[in-house]
């Protein structure tokens, strides 16, 4: 097994678990720039320039560094540097430092403009030239565009015209793209069909962020580092997985994107199915990206859908109730949101794949906004003993074994197991729970998944982003049961605060199965 090895491109790249070179030495990027399309959106406020400062923070960026924002406000120069520090100060993961801040601030640049007009990209070509020969970022660039899919074209023909979209002498230009990848495969493949007359395939990356988390990675680590748990990994043991992202938040400030996309192609097409691949998959022959992209567009290949997507999917709006102590609007009452809206704020799928290790395993993949609490997690859920030599009476509270992989909050993972209940006169079992977690077991604190992707980026390591073949099979899954979907009309409410409609619960009760509650 090749420990490194040369992508498509050529550039020479890393395997994030199997690194030939000495892993305790940082990871730390060349001379280069990054561009932000979007920057003053909620994106780039909350995650892209906290991440930025972070890495810097961390030692992980060059000392010459260069971050240009690109907008339409009337700003100075010192005024995007004071909205960037803000920004950095109200969300960075890492302690705000003076000396930090006047290091990256130094390379801050800002060019005012619109998408639709040239001489704002001339101008945005001359800032990074400036760049280049103030700063010494030798002609290394990335564009992150964090724009809504519509944009897109615009802005990548705009990059190619003035020059900015090839790599040339030696010096490499990368893009970054930002979820959704289109909102069905038809768009997704228009969306790449631009994308591939202006950049080369090699330098776009494809944002998932799901895939930045360390509990994703470490998924891999789990599976593929230990020798326990692979013999149990498969249709002799599992009888069902259960893949959970739930949000406490509702969608207030972002009604204009997610009003008319709904959960399904907000989350499910992306996050939930890179981790069911990622939990389905085979053996890579190596971390290296493209064996890593072969086993899972195995696994989104080889996805069945339920025959009947009345009784295996459920959909669901949230209509007012509490999110912990606070009264909070429904969705239809939230400022900017369609009173006749019919997006769905919940979603959950059932989904069959049809290969030997998982053949007759239902993965159920749900997910909502104003849930009962922000979790994420993995629940592979085991057949029940085939014989329980005890009294019938003692086994009554004894569930089925599970090993949850906590992706969030509380990063870990859970075993949960009979046992006896200690004391009792008559032989009791009963479930207990084993726990790993990170905040415990180790003293670092885990860096946000934008800090890792993006690093990656700037380094040109690609294994943590899906391809555009991973997105157009994730599209093919999804598209019939957003067909299905939109003949149906009003999702069913369900309050805030709760977990879910009750079509999910009838949804898992028709196989004989409960969701859990995380
Ligand atoms: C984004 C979705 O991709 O993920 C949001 O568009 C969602 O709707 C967010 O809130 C959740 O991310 P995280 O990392 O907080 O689980």
């Amino acid at each position: 097994m090749n420990a490194s090895t040369t992508s498509p491109g050529n550039q020479s790249w890393s395997n994030p678990l199997r690194d030939p070179r000495d892993l305790r030495l940082p990871r730390i990027a060349g001379p280069c720039s990054i561009v932000i399309f979007g920057v003053t959106g909620d994106l780039s406020r909350k995650k892209l320039l906290p991440a930025i400062y972070d890495l810097a923070n961390r030692g992980l960026l060059p000392p010459s560094f260069g971050l240009t924002g690109f907008a339409r406000r009337d700003w100075s120069e010192e005024q995007f540097r004071d909205f960037v520090k803000e920004n950095i100060q109200a969300h960075c993961r890492t302690q705000f430092n003076e000396a930090t801040w006047k290091q990256l601030s130094e390379g801050i640049r800002f060019v005012q403009g619109t998408f639709e007009d040239a001489e704002s990209f001339e101008r945005l070509s001359d800032t990074v030239a400036e760049l280049d020969r103030d700063r010494g970022t030798r002609g290394n660039h990335a564009f992150y565009m964090s724009v809504p899919p519509r944009d897109f074209p615009i802005v990548a023909r705009q990059l190619a015209n003035c020059g900015l979209a090839k790599s040339t002498d030696g010096a490499w230009r990368r893009v970054i793209i930002e979820k959704p990848f289109g909102h069905d495969l038809a768009s997704a493949q228009e969306l790449d069909r631009v994308i591939a007359e202006v950049f080369d395939p090699n330098s776009v990356f494809r944002i998932d962020h799901y895939l930045g988390k360390e509990t994703v990675q470490n998924l891999l680590a789990l599976r593929f580092a230990n020798t326990m748990y692979e013999p149990i990994w498969n249709a002799n043991y599992v009888d069902h997985v259960q893949i959970t992202m739930a949000e406490d938040i509702g969608v207030a400030g972002r009604a204009g994107y997610y009003d008319g996309i709904g959960a399904a192609r907000d989350v499910i097409q992306n996050h939930l199915l890179q981790l069911m691949a990622l939990t389905a998959m085979e053996e890579p022959v190596s971390f290296a990206a493209d064996d890593l992209t072969d086993e899972k567009t195995k696994v989104l290949s080889a996805v069945r859908l339920p025959k009947d997507l009345a009784a295996h999917t459920a959909r669901g709006q949230y209509s007012a109730g509490w999110q912990g102590s606070q009264p909070v609007v429904g969705y239809l009452e939230e400022k900017g949101i369609s009173p006749d809206s019919t997006t769905e704020t919940y979603a959950a799928i059932r989904l069959d794949i049809d290969t030997r290790r998982w053949a007759g395993v239902p993965f159920y993949l749900r997910t909502g906004k104003r849930l009962g609490r922000r979790v994420t997690e993995i629940a592979l859920v085991f057949k029940r003993a085939p014989h329980l030599p005890f009294q019938s009476t003692a086994t009554q509270e004894l569930g089925k074994n599970a090993l949850v992989i906590r992706v969030q909050p509380y990063e870990g993972v859970t075993l949960r197991f009979g046992s006896k209940v200690p004391g009792a006169t008559s032989m009791e079992v009963r479930d207990v729970s084993m726990d790993f977690s990170y905040g415990r077991s180790f003293t670092e604190s885990s860096p946000e998944a934008y800090e890792r992707l993006i690093l990656d980026v700037l380094l040109g390591d690609p294994p943590l982003f899906p391809t555009s073949r991973e997105v157009d099979l994730s599209w093919k899954i999804l598209d019939p049961i957003e067909d299905f979907w939109s003949a149906l009309g009003q999702p069913q409410p369900y309050r805030s605060g709760t977990w879910g409609p009750q079509e999910a619960v009838e949804m898992l009760a028709r196989d004989g199965h409960r969701w859990r509650k995380p």
